[in-house]
């Protein structure tokens, strides 16, 4: 009987260590067993490994958290180890059955010791970072936590990834990050086994890499302001913004990343989105008076393809880069070129007629064949976004970033080319992750869900050829928006990097949202925590019904707290805990707060009655209309229509708002910018109110594009004002908010 008890109790102890098996990405093959293992001062490391990186990176997280002193032996120890055991033999060789791939490991936990085996250094490292992951999530912390109970379930996760290329690409030329972030931000992709950083250095707002044959590429073209060649953008306004790497950093960061297991993948962004460079160095540009702008704004910013010291010049950049980035590959950008730049220049058409050209993308086509070349000559293969598949063929070797949808990488694969998966309905993580979200939506609402939704492969038909063609995932930041709030870095990227980890490495067999979604809530949140990563926390849904307010939480545990004047919650406001009878439902604020430390975003109810008053209204305005989006929008008190100005605004340029009758308004919220995205917003004015439409009181200067104007009296206009050339190449403007 006690027999039977016992074989029925361990049995419930291995299922249950099974289900706690909660690692992010998944593995692909789990088995529990018996016991544990518990780690003490007496817990030994060793390594077979040529290089001790794995052990010292492994030492260096244990050693803090834990305070043992995980002293390394030079034996195989027999008991209370840690043993990293890389052996060739252990890989997949065309005579043996099984093997592991590349990058896969073993990682067996019993109640002796742990062993992680693996036929490649990278295989160690995951194996370490699945281990981690079954720590208590503290082991992420760097410092002692006086947490006790250091032990994991004993197990084996047989395991390996299902795509080579698991990528995270960042953008640092709208928004610069210093060395140490970026380090951080690597750090961060190799607990998630993602082992692809591509760094996106260049842009229109700013060069980020020292090119010491070009000094002015960072002396200037690092540097956006007043006074400065690059014009302030993304409300960097009156203060000198940029920054750049030296080679020193580049290589320090490239060796760091290694040791990570992570390959840098560097991109400057040619022959378009280059104004940086054109400011720079004028000459680079094409010549003619074209006006015309790329899709961001931007005129002037384009490499001439006409003008043949241009490719010398490039040849010298690369020659410098290769130097800093072992990686095979190189990234050259290719996308979104403003074809008029061409079009309307002596030297790009006299090349077009000396090659027998009849279409501009040929010129982009001989543009990205020239770079495939000055590549090659220093042994590395091209890269580059979906547009370079325009205009003619590529080389075999050159590898495309299909960006702009999933039917670009079919279309990609198809024409033979090693592709990239990244579409910005999926990976792109500028995009909002809820309507009243800041974030941009131009490729739709990115949920984490919508991340974890993406296979690489999918449904197309392809010939297992073109499906090996597929060599990846990736998700990317780009950053315009990223200058505020604080660590909006971490909020955008986590927790949907951990979603593209997992397209990325997991059998799609064994994905299931729901599941994973568990494992995020329920682990994942609390290891990034200690990661230090501020990760999006999901606020809470809340509704307005039969005159109550609910809130659905985001998990059952989660901490709602909630507010009832229109504040936003903090740590001290209530805990929500059930529904509330109100008849001012449009004055609560609610958000799920994790650990007090983090705080989602701050929601409404949905279909609470707003008061805002819908006074009729004339506006007069210096600024010429976009037609589609007209100064009409601003009356119809719709407040997802919104104005768009057709040119950038200067100082003076004004917008007033008359009411036909006074309003007696208690506060009047002024919001430019696109609903919810605060881009293209005023960054250099002011508003003014009238009470008398002759009259003007001057209110507050803009802040993040936002004015509040609390009137003594009736008001007859309301006026914005633009002090200064503002950042934003065109200004958007929405409906007057007005409270009785
Ligand atoms: C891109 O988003 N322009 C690659
Ligand atoms: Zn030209």
């Amino acid at each position: 009987m006690k027999r039977v008890f016992s074989l029925i109790f361990t049995t419930f102890l291995a299922l249950s260590a099974a289900a706690q098996v909660s690692v992010i990405p998944k593995p692909n093959k789990v088995e529990a067993e018996e016991g544990r293992f518990k780690f003490d001062n007496n817990t030994t490391l060793f390594s077979n490994e040529k290089s001790s990186s794995n052990l010292e990176y492994l030492k260096a997280l244990l050693v803090p958290a834990t305070g043992f002193s995980f002293n390394t032996t030079k034996e195989g120890p027999a008991d209370n180890y840690i043993v990293l055991d890389l052996s060739e033999q252990y890989g997949i060789d065309p005579g043996k059955e099984n093997g592991l791939p590349k990058e896969g490991y073993i990682l067996d936990i019993s109640a002796k010791g742990i062993t992680i085996k693996a036929a490649d250094g990278a295989g160690i490292f995951y194996g370490i970072q699945s281990l981690l992951q079954l720590m208590p999530a503290v082991v992420y912390s760097g410092r002692s936590s006086g947490h006790e109970d250091w032990s994991v379930a004993a197990l084996r996760i047989e395991d390996s990834p299902r795509f080579g290329y698991r990528g995270m690409m960042l953008d640092v030329s709208r928004t610069f990050f210093d060395a140490a972030t970026v380090k951080k931000y690597i750090d961060w992709m190799a607990y998630h086994k993602i082992n692809k950083f591509h760094w996106h250095l260049t842009d229109d707002n700013g060069w980020r890499v020292e090119i010491k044959k070009y000094p002015l590429l960072t002396s200037k073209g690092a540097w956006r302001g007043p006074g400065e060649v690059l014009s302030a953008a993304f409300g960097s306004g009156k203060t000198r913004y940029g920054g750049f790497y030296t080679q020193e950093q580049i290589k320090d960061i490239v060796a760091y990343a290694a040791k990570r297991h992570i390959e840098i993948i560097p991109e400057i962004d040619l022959p378009g989105h280059s104004k940086a460079v054109t400011a720079s160095y004028p000459n680079v540009a094409c010549d003619g008076n074209d006006t015309g702008l790329s899709v961001q704004g931007v005129g002037q910013n384009v490499w001439c393809v006409g003008k043949e010291a241009n490719f010398h010049m490039l040849e010298n950049i690369i020659k410098e880069m290769v130097k800093l980035f072992p990686s095979k590959n190189f990234h050259i950008g290719g996308d979104e070129v403003n074809y008029t730049s061409w079009d309307n220049c002596p030297h790009c058409q006299a090349l077009m007629k000396k090659e027998g050209m009849k279409e501009h993308d040929e010129l982009l086509n001989y543009f990205v064949r020239r770079m495939e070349a000055i590549l090659e000559k220093q042994g590395k293969d091209m890269s580059g976004w979906d547009e370079i598949l325009e205009g003619g063929k590529l080389s075999p070797n050159s590898r495309v970033y299909a960006w702009r949808s999933v039917a670009k990488g079919i279309e990609s694969v198809t024409k033979g080319q090693p592709t990239i998966m990244m579409p910005g309905e999926y990976c792109y993580f500028d995009m909002k992750q809820s309507k009243e979200e800041r974030g941009h939506n131009w490729a739709g609402i990115v949920t984490l869900e919508k991340s974890y939704s993406l296979d690489p492969i999918g449904t197309a038909k392809l010939s297992s050829e073109q499906a090996n063609l597929i060599v990846g995932v990736q998700g990317a930041l780009w950053t315009e928006l990223l200058g505020w709030p604080v660590r909006f870095i971490d909020y955008q990227t986590y927790p949907r990097l951990a979603a593209i980890a997992e397209v990325g490495w997991t059998k799609p067999e064994l994905k299931e949202w729901g599941e994973f979604y568990n494992r995020v809530v329920s682990s994942h949140f609390e290891r990034m925590f200690h990661m230090g990563i501020a990760f999006r926390v999901p606020p809470p849904v809340v509704k307005f019904e039969q005159g109550a307010v609910k809130a659905e939480l985001p998990y059952p545990w989660a901490v709602v707290r909630y507010t009832s004047d229109e504040s936003n919650p903090t740590v001290h406001s209530p805990v929500y805990r059930g529904e509330i009878i109100t008849d001012k439902a449009h004055k609560f604020r609610f958000a799920t707060f994790y650990r007090d430390e983090l705080v989602s975003q701050v929601v409404k109810p949905e279909n609470a009655e707003y008061k805002y008053l819908k006074p009729v209204t004339t506006i007069i305005t210096s600024m010429a209309e976009n037609p589609k989006f007209p100064v009409k929008n601003l009356v119809d008190y719709k407040f997802e229509t919104y104005f768009r100005s057709e040119k950038k605004i200067v100082a003076g340029d004004y917008l007033t708002y008359l009411f036909d009758e006074p309003v007696k308004a208690k506060r009047v919220t002024i919001e430019t910018g696109i609903p919810n995205i605060s881009f293209y917003g005023i960054t250099e004015g002011y508003a003014e109110y009238s009470y008398d439409g002759t009259n003007y009181i001057r209110g507050d200067d803009f802040v993040r594009g936002t004015v509040v104007i609390y009137p003594q009296k009736a008001v007859k206009a309301i006026r914005l004002v633009a002090s200064d050339t503002n950042d934003g190449h065109i200004l958007s403007l929405q409906d007057l908010r007005i409270e009785e």
